[in-house]
């Protein structure tokens, strides 16, 4: 069973996501750490996320460590949502991702565009949205908590525009997949969208 999970940043699609692959007993990939690598090997040699031909260039794992902290930095974040704009890098990086949904058994994949583009034939689709309001909360939250001082009204500024530009890029936009779930967890505490998410994968499969 290929289960796609996604929505838009800080909905809680990792987390619901993590939660599916260890329920189900299957692989989990967060393709949104694909793009990160990105956007840190372009910030590491000094290129500019401008050109889409440098951004193709960084299209190269091979000093990426995925646990890597500074992957879930909001500069990686950040660049990541202007590289991913650029058709060649989504081509360079479709197929690791279709090489995962397909391994026996399935997957579960969270990211923008799973269900849209990476497996449009997946058994179970997700697409896990909240309120601005509330992913941004959440996001200054768990910033907070790292350590990082920063104000709510900025985390929701970068929140909208992460938003606007995944949803009105030409290449893959963030939108919801026709066969997918509508999982909105603006009002459900964590266990809440757990439940929800295994409850529409089980109606789904
Ligand atoms: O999900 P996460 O915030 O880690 O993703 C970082 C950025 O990577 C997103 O803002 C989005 O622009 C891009 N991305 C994408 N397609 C995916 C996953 C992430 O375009 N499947």
């Amino acid at each position: 069973m290929i289960i796609a999970v996604d929505g838009p940043a800080a909905s809680g699609k990792g987390t619901i996501a993590r939660a599916l692959a260890a329920h189900y007993r299957l692989p989990h990939m967060d393709t949104g750490l694909l793009y990160r690598a990105v956007a840190l090997n372009l910030l590491r040699w000094g290129g500019d996320p401008e050109s889409e031909f440098q951004a193709l260039r960084a299209c190269d794992f091979s000093q990426i460590d995925f646990a890597d902290p500074e992957l879930k930095s909001e500069t990686a974040g950040g660049i990541a949502s202007r590289i991913s704009v650029y058709p060649a890098v989504r081509a360079a990086l479709a197929q690791r991702q279709r090489d995962f949904a397909g391994q026996a058994g399935g997957a579960v994949l969270d990211g923008r565009d799973i269900g849209t583009v990476i497996a449009p034939h997946a058994e179970a689709k997700l697409f896990v949205t909240a309120r601005p309001e509330v992913r941004a909360r959440r996001r200054f939250d768990e910033l907070r908590q790292r350590g990082v001082t920063t104000h709510y009204e900025d985390v929701l500024i970068d929140i909208r525009a992460r938003d606007d530009r995944d949803s009105h890029r030409a290449a893959a936009p963030l939108r919801r997949a026709e066969d997918a779930h509508l999982l909105d967890t603006s009002d459900l505490d964590r266990e809440a969208a757990i439940a929800a998410a295994i409850a529409l994968v089980e109606r789904a499969r």
